[in-house]
């Protein structure tokens, strides 16, 4: 059992079998689960057959107090849990999804190691990806998934679950028709024998030679983000969060930092 609560800024935690507990008020959510078989499309194997769940969705967590303000505002606070495994040689990840109209969204890594591999399609071409970002993001990281690039999260960890909590815009419904139909993000990535391997998607005329590498900035303050600082409580001060419905009006330039 490990007590998310310090990380999180509220009172869950995570059983040993990866599945949420909500205390001190916090209602109860029961999580969507994403399986093999809704994910086989997507994988670079897709003979494998276990693990036979990957990730919990726990969609809409919130204290009832705080219900009328993500009214109000049109925000949704969403937790995932990524189970620690392997999908055969590949790494555990997300089915992938762009948002229709181009919002962005906003991750904090609660628990864990997470890889959020971001991808910007051609409005004329969406086989062609103009641009692919890897964000590397540690527990306390903040990620601002960037408006106009679809995404997917990656637990590099056998070992470790993934836990994220998301702020999200509630205008939209993901679209996930387009992963599916490339059977995956822009790049696949694999461990084998300890080294990794970077597998690029041939779905995609064009991708983007080089995949740029970055880490999240540790301070962003017209968001209200800052390291080891939860984001649940931003919805006390929704105006921060005005660029998950509103990104035009906001300059994403200083979400990632280059990676050294
Ligand atoms: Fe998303």
């Amino acid at each position: 059992m490990k007590d998310l609560k310090k990380n999180i800024g509220l009172p869950v935690k995570l059983d040993d079998n990866y599945q949420l507990i909500f205390e001190n008020g916090l209602s109860k959510v029961l999580p969507a689960i994403r399986t093999i078989d809704e994910m086989r499309e997507v994988l670079v194997d897709k003979t494998i057959s276990s693990p036979k769940e990957l990730y919990y969705m726990y969609r809409d967590v919130a204290f009832d107090k705080d219900r009328p303000m993500e009214k109000k505002y049109e925000l949704r606070y969403d937790i995932t849990v990524i189970r620690p495994d392997k999908l055969g040689d590949e790494f555990m990840k997300t089915a992938g999804h762009y948002h229709p109209g181009d919002y962005p969204e906003l991750y904090e890594v609660v628990y864990g190691t997470a890889w959020c591999l971001l991808q910007k399609p051609s409005k004329k071409d969406y086989k062609v990806i103009e641009d692919v970002i890897l964000v590397k993001a540690q527990t306390g990281d903040k990620i601002v998934c960037l408006p106009g690039y679809g995404h997917i999260l990656i637990n590099p960890s056998k070992n470790e679950p993934l836990v994220t909590s998301n702020w999200v815009g509630t205008r939209f419904s993901s679209d996930y028709s387009l992963y599916k139909e490339a059977e995956g993000a822009a790049y696949f990535y694999s461990e084998k024998n300890g080294k990794l391997k970077i597998e690029k998607n041939n779905f995609f005329t064009q991708v983007p030679k080089d995949i740029k590498q970055m880490v999240p900035s540790a301070k962003i303050e017209k968001f209200g983000l800052e390291r080891n600082k939860p984001i649940y409580p931003i919805i006390n001060n929704p105006d921060k969060l005005r660029f998950l419905n509103y990104p035009v009006e906001f300059d994403f330039s200083d979400a990632f930092v280059t990676k050294a």
